[in-house]
């Protein structure tokens, strides 16, 4: 592993070649907000929240930093305007979905309640810290997603649940403390978030084998 010198903020940073510039960022108390993004797990890319401007002048360019990784003289913005107003719009979005998501975050980057959308909260943000965990870590492979734009949904096979999730039930079953809003534990055992909030929908859905893949969309779209 060799030494990389980059810039972050205007503050000269060190850095391992391979590190991310998430990670490269955190070595160096440099904060980046991240919601899918996970030390024991690959990363993933699917949130945004991460976003940096990278480079300057005509060649800045906004990627993942939970991604993208660390090269000799980059020069990172990590609060922009623009890295502000993107992140604005993906927790506005994200809303739609959670209405949780930490205070201090919504305040930071200035996103506001919107109020019309509460009762279709599915209190899933697609994060996909749950099915990792159960590819990754636990190879079992008993949850996945369905479906791409607004009727992705994480889903549960049944068949590979009731193989796997036995073993690592109840008390290594940390796919539940893996989710950030609380709602796979309220699916698996009807459990509340903290404080005591109903959620919903019983979320995420299931499907088997012996479904066609219309039958498996009906029952997505059924939701
Ligand atoms: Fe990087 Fe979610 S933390 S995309």
């Amino acid at each position: 592993m060799s030494q990389i010198n980059l810039t972050i903020n205007g503050e000269s940073v060190q850095a391992e070649s391979g590190m991310t510039i998430l990670a490269a960022a955190r070595a160096a108390g440099i904060y980046i907000p991240t919601l899918c993004h996970h030390t024991e797990l690959d990363s993933y890319g699917s949130c945004r929240l991460c976003v940096v401007e990278i480079g300057s002048g005509e060649r800045k360019k906004v990627v993942a930093s939970c991604l993208y990784q660390v090269a000799e003289g980059l020069v990172v913005e990590t609060e922009s305007e623009k890295i502000k107003g993107f992140r604005r719009t993906i927790l506005n979005l994200l809303m739609h979905r959670w209405d949780k998501i930490p205070a201090e975050l919504l305040e930071r980057y200035g996103a506001k309640s919107q109020e019309r959308f509460v009762d279709n909260m599915t209190y899933c943000i697609l994060c996909g810290l749950c099915v990792r965990y159960c590819h990754e870590i636990k190879g079992a492979n008993v949850l996945g997603f369905i479906g791409r734009g607004t009727i992705r949904q994480v889903v549960i096979f049944p068949n590979q649940s009731a193989k796997y999730c036995a073993d690592c039930c109840p008390d290594d079953m940390e796919c539940l403390d893996f989710c950030p809003t609380g709602v796979i534990n309220s699916h698996y055992y009807g459990a509340r978030p903290a404080d005591g909030q109903k959620l919903p929908h019983a979320h995420p859905v299931c499907i088997n084998e012996d479904m066609n893949i219309l039958e498996i969309f009906e029952r997505v779209g059924n939701v």
